[in-house]
């Protein structure tokens, strides 16, 4: 399916500050202290949390950015070109513009972003917000003449921007599509208490990452004590190489709403939130319209289906830009207009989450499937997949193979099947779970998905025997540094040690001690962070070491070299002293 997602504005509800932030910045290109001053007045917020916001999303920026805002996706899939060109660079060469950096005249500014969920599309960037994809050096010099011509992007041709849906397989949740209404009805039927028996015979463990039980969930919502009970939507979708959250918004949102709303029903919600990210923000006017209709059709609102106590209605928030806001606490904060900083757990969200209240957060796979099983049965969903991982698995497939795109298998499927059925040949890894997740090789691609088997969000990243793995492991590393969100030490400091460490090794500087270095770094991150990012940001590291030993090991060098130029670094205190003179420089 094809759709063209060519808009230049985005219109949303200002009361929520995100979206004022969203506006002023789409607006004046930036958030000035004057506006942040206006915002913090406006809210009744310090300015200090207006400020730490803008500060935090890197979608905000206090400094100006160009009318023509690119940024090119760096993850392993939607950012790459087979043959090693760097767009982004050649774009920044026509435009004459340093990435990073905002033209003179202000026309364009050109930087890198992290995985924007279209891995199937080819290399892709967000133009003012706007995905292209399929991108190759031909387009880029196409892009380049539309920029310096000064033609606003709703003039760029439309195929640009088109977006092919492909679902190669389908199963339980994508063969149907629900009649809107139809499980909310059987639900309200049956009551609340039965429901949530069916939901919890059904099997269902949540599809976000955790696999968290989610009838358990809702039902400790359902009994915690509070003034409000809330369901969240997870729509951040930010682990690299996972896109089957925006293709389930796109075309099944009908029964995302509908399990949102059964959620409700359950725990005794009147009000629901979706966390769409903000580089999804093209689909929004779609959820908007098919919230619309529901509302119409009495499925939202007040009485829905002529239920006299059952008042519900859903809003639509729109992240900025920053991966961690995908772990729920983290989100909640974000709803709550504040920075994404994960909260300390316990207590959980299903006591105390938005505004203090029991709240449940789910993926969207997880309530499109709790929509179809109260429609369908219990039975009719846990007869597939395994005893202890029921139903199937939608996987988001790219990297080096045929046919990149979704596909849904029951759980328990081979790794080997799918490699065969995407057209992958001459595997050398797949990164199960995205950077987060297990990277495997040949030996292991006998193994299932499945929750006690290998496990995975979502994302299924493949890896020919070309890829220098290497430079797939600086990838994740530096996205790993890039998204810590600097609560605690050993993330943000660790992260960026990792980095540095994978770099000075692929550059060729790196000794044994470097991987001793590495494998004391991983174990500090995962056994010391505070959340779910630093758990597992050395995952990838510790999987590379012990199965591609060889990987890291054709990089090595027999003598020490420092890890940095000392000299070099001192220079930002030259600047600041401004002092260049012989003294000021290490012999
Ligand atoms: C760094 C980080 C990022 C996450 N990103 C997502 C995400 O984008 N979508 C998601 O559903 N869950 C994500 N999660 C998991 C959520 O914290 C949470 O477990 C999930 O939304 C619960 O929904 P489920 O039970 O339906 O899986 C993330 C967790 C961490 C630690
Ligand atoms: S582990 Fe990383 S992302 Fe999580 S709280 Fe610490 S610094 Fe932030």
């Amino acid at each position: 399916m094809t759709n063209s997602c060519q808009h230049n504005s985005f219109n949303l509800p200002q009361e929520h500050l995100l979206h004022r932030l969203h506006a002023l910045q789409q607006e004046y290109l930036h958030i000035s202290p004057q506006a942040m001053q206006q915002v913090a007045a406006e809210f009744n917020l310090p300015l200090s949390q207006v400020a730490g916001v803008v500060a935090f999303y890197s979608f905000f920026s206090a400094q100006p950015c160009g009318r023509f805002h690119i940024l090119f996706s760096n993850c392993t899939s939607c950012g790459y070109l087979p043959d090693g060109q760097n767009l982004m660079q050649l774009l920044a060469q026509q435009l004459q513009v340093n990435p990073g950096k905002t033209r003179a005249d202000g026309l364009i500014s050109i930087g890198e972003t992290s995985c924007i969920g279209l891995c199937d599309q080819g290399a892709s960037l967000l133009v003012n917000g706007i995905p292209l994809t399929h991108l190759n050096p031909d387009k880029i010099t196409q892009i380049a003449q539309q920029i310096t011509a000064n033609i606003s992007t709703d003039k760029w041709p439309a195929e640009w921007f088109e977006i092919h849906d492909t679902i190669y397989r389908r199963n339980l949740l994508l063969t149907t599509q629900l009649a809107p209404g139809s499980a909310l009805q059987q639900a309200i039927t049956h009551g609340a208490a039965e429901t949530l028996t069916t939901i919890q015979q059904s099997g269902l463990n949540g599809r976000g990452g955790a696999g968290f039980n989610t009838s358990k969930k809702w039902q400790l919502c359902r009994e915690a004590p509070g003034d409000a009970h809330y369901v969240i939507c997870n729509a951040d979708e930010g682990e690299p190489g996972t896109f089957k959250d925006r293709v389930l918004l796109r075309h099944h949102a009908e029964a995302l709403f509908e399990g949102m709303t059964i959620c409700a029903f359950i725990i005794g919600a009147n009000k629901g939130s979706i966390y769409l990210r903000g580089e999804y923000r093209y689909l929004l006017s779609h959820l908007q319209a098919v919230l619309t209709q529901r509302r119409k059709h009495g499925l939202l609102g007040r009485h829905i289906l002529n239920h006299a106590d059952f008042h519900f209605d859903i809003d639509i928030v729109v992240g900025a830009g920053a991966y961690i806001c995908g772990e729920e606490s983290a989100l909640i904060e974000s709803l709550e207009g504040k920075p994404g900083i994960p909260r300390i757990r316990p207590p959980f969200p299903v006591t105390h989450g938005y505004l203090g209240q029991p709240t449940v957060v789910n993926n969207v796979e997880t309530l499109i499937a709790a929509a179809h099983i109260v429609a369908h049965g219990s039975s009719w969903f846990n007869s597939v997949g395994t005893q202890k991982s029921t139903g199937t698995k939608i996987l988001s497939v790219s990297g080096d193979c045929l046919s990149p795109g979704i596909y849904e298998y029951p759980f328990g499927v081979r790794i080997q099947q799918i490699l065969g059925d995407c057209g992958a040949q001459r595997v050398q890894a797949v990164q199960l779970g995205g950077p987060a997740g297990k990277l495997i090789g040949a030996p292991d691609f006998n193994h299932t998905i499945s929750f006690e088997d290998i496990s995975t969000g979502g994302s299924f990243l493949i890896f020919g025997h070309q890829r220098d793995l290497l430079t797939v492991h600086r990838n994740f590393a530096h996205f790993f540094a890039h998204e810590s969100c600097g609560f605690c030490t050993p993330c943000r400091v660790g992260t960026q040690l990792l980095k540095s460490n994978l770099d000075k090794i692929a550059e060729g500087h790196g000794t044994t001690n470097d991987i001793e270095t590495l494998k004391q770094l991983a174990f500090l991150i995962q056994h010391h962070s505070h959340c779910g990012l630093g758990h597992t940001a050395a995952n990838h590291v510790l999987d590379g070491l012990q199965h591609f030993p060889q990987v890291f090991a054709a990089h090595l060098n027999q003598h020490f070299v420092a890890q940095f130029d000392l000299d070099q670094a001192l220079e930002s205190a030259r600047q600041i002293t401004r002092r260049d003179d012989a003294t000021a420089h290490l012999d």
